[in-house]
């Protein structure tokens, strides 16, 4: 192997990087050896881990804001196995900031999961990841189990997801010392998508998985102490990959849509092939959150793919679902991109805010956009989890257009906040070669009533290339067009996938 960079999708070429194409100085030597977009720039690994007190401000972090931030991500800690990288095969990383009394600390630490541990003890990497190929002699799964997608709180302890549906590793919300495997009691017999969701108030976990074999996906809810309640199964017509399901007060939104890999394919050549059936239409699964029933009503809508819900809620007879539909999820390649082809054009699909209505009485849908713009990575106040919310803080992602680096690589560039009544829309940019993180809506301390959605306060990671500095930004809720504070962090952050917010209440007494 060539250790010069010979393809066209390098660090110089994409502007995400530094404005003269150099690494950030504190990433690993090895990165260099590796051609990849996603092991450079603004996403290089960083493979330290510290914790840092007392962090510098500019404004004021207020003073009802008592919690913390949590960010799991990629960070590849050893050159990867066949000299093959995806971007979302980099070891689990947590990166978190705890507010309290107007002070911020910093936090970060490695996922300590199954595979770390072999791979640390070994000094290597040893699974392959997505780019495959799959190797089925390995224990467990024939890619690394990563769990670097989600990040929830749940009986006391943070649980980290992978989004291929895996193990869910128990964290220390104070130490980010990974505990164990979540079992919920040795009750949980298979793996677990990455977007369960935990209600803010009575602590429940609601989760499903999906596979290959029969049953395709099951659903299920644990208590709030850590104890199964029940685990279902879901009939589906076949394999199928969603990626995150509506929570509403008395229902969980099931989707079955027509984007999946092909079975066959799968079993012969060790590949997920995903396809887009057009002629299929894009089915929504409503059930009783509680298992009070296993029977499922479902709706059909217009094909589409979605990656993620910003909130669901009941009004009436109807169901409510907002989120970022792929109106066409099929992946375009650019021959730019050379082998990374494939990899490259999943991160590039455009995403637009949309709404969906289901009348449980008639069984009516009513659906449609509800803006142009690219974005994801939605979020609402987490007091609002499946309640009516007014607001959705989303991620503007660039589109890549010709003649321009911009939006060859997923970043985020600025942030929007949605007026789901009005259609009205604030904006923050996060500014040149500056990226932000998903970011979740802190409720302000005590603010628990239908009236407070306002009293909060989103807060996103940044990473900025053009010093390599990294900051966590505070905005009021009522108000993203400017942050009213700005946490210095004392090392470069990597970009992250999910996020979640843990009130203080929680934290400091887990
Ligand atoms: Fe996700």
């Amino acid at each position: 192997m060539s250790h010069e960079p010979s393809l066209a999708v390098t660090a110089a070429n994409v502007r995400m990087f530094a404005p003269d194409g150099t690494p950030p100085p504190d990433a690993p030597d090895w990165i260099r050896h590796f051609d990849h977009p996603y092991l450079h720039g603004a996403f290089a690994p960083t493979d330290i881990e510290y914790e840092a007190e007392d962090l510098e401000v500019e404004g004021e972090i207020p003073a009802d804001l008592c919690g913390a931030y949590v960010m799991n991500g990629p960070s590849q800690r050893f050159e990867p196995v066949n000299e093959k990288y995806h971007y979302y095969d980099g070891d689990a990383q947590l990166r978190a900031i705890y507010f309290r009394d107007g002070k911020a600390t910093f936090k970060q630490k490695y996922l300590h999961n199954g595979a770390f541990i072999v791979e640390d003890k070994a000094g290597k990497a040893i699974w392959p990841g997505l780019a495959g190929p799959y190797d089925f002699r390995l224990p467990g799964s024939p890619i690394k189990d990563v769990s670097n997608t989600d990040v929830i709180f749940y009986n006391g302890k943070i649980l980290s997801l992978w989004y291929m549906a895996g193990d869910p590793y128990q964290v220390d919300p104070l130490t980010l010392e990974t505990v164990g495997r979540e079992t919920l009691g040795g009750n949980l017999s298979h793996s677990v998508s990455a977007h369960s969701k935990t209600d803010p108030f009575s602590k429940q976990m609601f989760f499903f998985n999906y596979q290959d074999e029969p049953p395709y996906m099951s659903y299920g809810m644990a208590n709030a102490d850590g104890t199964l309640n029940f685990d279902i199964d879901i009939d589906l017509a076949g394999p199928r990959s969603p990626h995150d399901m509506g929570l509403t007060e008395n229902y969980a939104i099931l989707h079955d849509l027509p984007f999946y890999h092909d079975v066959d394919l799968l079993k012969k050549f060790g590949r997920r092939v995903m396809g887009f059936h057009r002629d299929q239409p894009a089915r929504f699964g409503l059930i009783d959150r509680f298992g009070r029933s296993d029977k499922v009503q479902w709706f059909e809508a217009e094909p589409c793919y979605i990656l993620h819900i910003a909130n669901s809620w009941e009004e009436g007879d109807w169901v409510h679902m907002v989120g970022c539909r792929q109106e066409d999820p099929m992946p375009v390649k650019d021959p730019a991109d050379h082998h990374l082809a494939s990899m490259m054009s999943y991160r590039r699909r455009t995403h637009i805010l949309y709404r969906w209505s289901f009348n449980t009485k008639t069984g009516a849908v009513s659906e449609g956009p509800m803006d142009d713009r690219n974005t994801e990575f939605p979020t609402v106040n987490t007091n609002f989890v499946g309640r009516k919310t007014r607001y959705s803080y989303n991620q503007v992602i660039p589109i890549p257009h010709e003649g321009s680096l911009e939006g060859r690589c997923q970043t985020f560039n600025a942030m929007v906040r949605y007026d789901l009544e009005t259609g009205e829309t604030q904006r923050y940019d996060y500014g040149d070669g500056v990226y932000g993180s998903e970011a979740p809506v802190a409720p302000a301390h005590g603010a628990t009533t239908a009236s407070d959605e306002g009293r909060a306060y989103p807060v996103t990671f940044i990473t900025d290339t053009n010093d390599w500095s990294s900051y966590c930004l505070i905005f009021d809720a009522d108000d993203i067009t400017k942050p009213i504070a700005k946490v210095k962090i004392p090392r470069r952050i990597s970009i992250g996938f999910h996020t979640t917010w843990i009130d203080g209440a929680d934290i400091w007494a887990a």
